[in-house]
């Protein structure tokens, strides 16, 4: 097992030093993504640098947790390229108009800058979409966990009636297995003939590639105590303790994670109440109980209204309603708006929202929310933490990002609500059935 993991990582080693050199500052502007005329798909972005296989040199790289969530053999450069032209390909799309960069976009850190998605003929999804930025690392992929491997993954936007729309991944695949370029860039990465399999793994490989660590925050865990501001500093202390947010965000309560603030599980942290209401939820996982027929949670988690049942809707457990899979928080200042259904616009409203975290209407509430009593100060601490993680490419737009939140959060905090923060924990009221 050891050789095994010792060969991949060489492997690995070998094709990250292979591949393109590091530029910094790449992206410079966050514009707001541009709004479309009815039935028009979002415009696609070009792959440019910041579409380019990341190298392994950086600062707070896991070498050894990388090896092992990549299988042996899969990362040569001729399969991660491969990837990479499949994950720009509009033709994987019904209509010709929609690629997986269409919402992962490179420039804004591999997301699309909208509250939820929209895809083939503008239809608009239930959902914000995720970077894929350390995706691999994700024990599960999707909001609600519902695929385990990036490979299971790809396979459902491209048949998702309102993400890529295609009929079927067989028709996707006879569309790009006329172009001579696909075929000869199949034989040399696969050594066979443009097929399923093959190019959802390239697919997989290329997102594989895509590690980003080397932001301030690993530089000041390696030891230069300048590369965070003061007020940072005091953010990780606080995201460690009063703020409790290490309970969900670290594999492990008790011991400080520097490096991807997962717990790989899931919980109700009240984002959907907000929306749907409890009467809502109960009839819509009720009703989820009842049928008869398998349900196609691909179709519901984008499309439907019950997108908001979460994790329930793959588990059928009634204390999963309305829970959501812990999201990474490496980039997260570029990746705005926030939550499953992006109703979040700055950080500001995020710690708000934690700040009164209370169980007031919410039966399906996670224990671990309780009201903080963070101060003003406290919550700009936490901000400046989370601004930390912004890797090297993404820092003139995490400035701008950076500013641009800061003043909406000085005229608008939607979420902030003193009183609740500073009162006693209710418990959350008990479940409706
Ligand atoms: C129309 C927009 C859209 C398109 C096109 C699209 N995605 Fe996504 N992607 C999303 C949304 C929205 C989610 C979250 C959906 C959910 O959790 O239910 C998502 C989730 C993901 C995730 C899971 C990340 C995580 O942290 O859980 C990966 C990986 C991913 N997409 C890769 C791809 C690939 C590969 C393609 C092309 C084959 C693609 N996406 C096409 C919008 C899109
Ligand atoms: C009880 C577990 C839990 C605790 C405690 C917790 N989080 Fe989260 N966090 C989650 C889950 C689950 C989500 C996704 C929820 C959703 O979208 O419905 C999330 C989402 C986020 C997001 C949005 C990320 C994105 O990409 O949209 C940020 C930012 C965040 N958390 C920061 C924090 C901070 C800061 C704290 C401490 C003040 C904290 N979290 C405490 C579980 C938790």
């Amino acid at each position: 097992m050891r050789a095994i993991l010792l060969v991949a990582l060489l492997l690995q080693a070998q094709i990250f030093a292979a591949l393109a050199a590091q530029a910094v500052d790449q992206a410079t502007t966050l514009d707001r993504p541009p709004a479309l005329a009815p039935g028009q798909a979002p415009p696609l972005p070009t792959p440019g640098p910041l579409a380019e296989p990341r190298s392994s040199a950086q600062v707070g790289f896991p070498a050894a947790l990388t090896a092992s969530v990549t299988p042996p053999g899969t990362q040569t450069p001729a399969i991660v390229a491969l990837g990479e032209k499949l994950f720009f390909e509009r033709r994987l799309s019904g209509d010709g108009a929609v690629a997986c960069a269409t919402c992962h976009d490179p420039a804004r850190a591999f997301t699309d800058g909208r509250p939820t998605s929209i895809g083939i003929h503008g239809r608009a999804g239930q959902r914000n979409a995720p970077t894929i930025l350390n995706a691999l690392y994700n024990k599960t992929q999707f909001w609600d966990g519902r695929v385990d491997t990036l490979e299971r993954q790809a396979a459902l936007p491209i048949t998702n009636p309102d993400e890529m729309g295609s009929v079927s991944i067989e028709d996707a695949v006879s569309r790009i297995a006329v172009d001579q370029d696909y075929r000869s860039q199949f034989t040399q990465a696969f050594g066979r003939a443009v097929n399923q399999q093959d190019m959802l793994s390239a697919i997989a490989a290329y997102e594989r590639s895509l590690v980003s660590f080397d932001s301030p925050f690993d530089h000041f865990i390696a030891g230069d105590a300048k590369a965070i501001p003061d007020s940072a500093k005091r953010g990780w202390e606080l995201f460690n303790t009063k703020a409790r947010c290490n309970l969900c965000h670290a594999l492990l309560d008790n011991q400080r994670d520097v490096t991807l603030f997962i717990d790989n599980d899931f919980h109700d942290i009240g984002i959907g109440i907000l929306k749907a209401g409890v009467d809502a939820l109960a009839g819509h996982a009720q009703r989820v109980l009842k049928q008869q027929v398998p349900l196609d949670v691909d179709a519901a988690a984008i499309s439907s209204e019950i997108s908001v049942l979460g994790r329930f809707l793959v588990t059928r457990r009634p204390s999963d309603i309305a829970s959501f899979r812990t999201p990474g928080l490496r980039n997260v200042l570029v990746t705005g708006p926030y939550f499953h259904d992006g109703s979040m616009q700055t950080l500001w409203d995020v710690v708000d929202h934690y700040n009164k975290g209370d169980g007031i209407s919410d039966p399906w509430l996670d224990q671990d929310m309780q009201p903080l009593a963070l101060t003003e100060a406290e919550i700009d601490d936490l901000v400046a933490y989370l601004a930390s993680l912004t890797s090297p490419q993404y820092k003139k737009l995490g400035e701008e990002e950076y500013a641009r939140q800061l003043a909406i959060s000085k005229t608008t905090r939607p979420q902030r609500d003193t009183a609740r923060a500073f009162g006693p924990k209710h418990p959350p009221p008990p479940p409706p059935f």
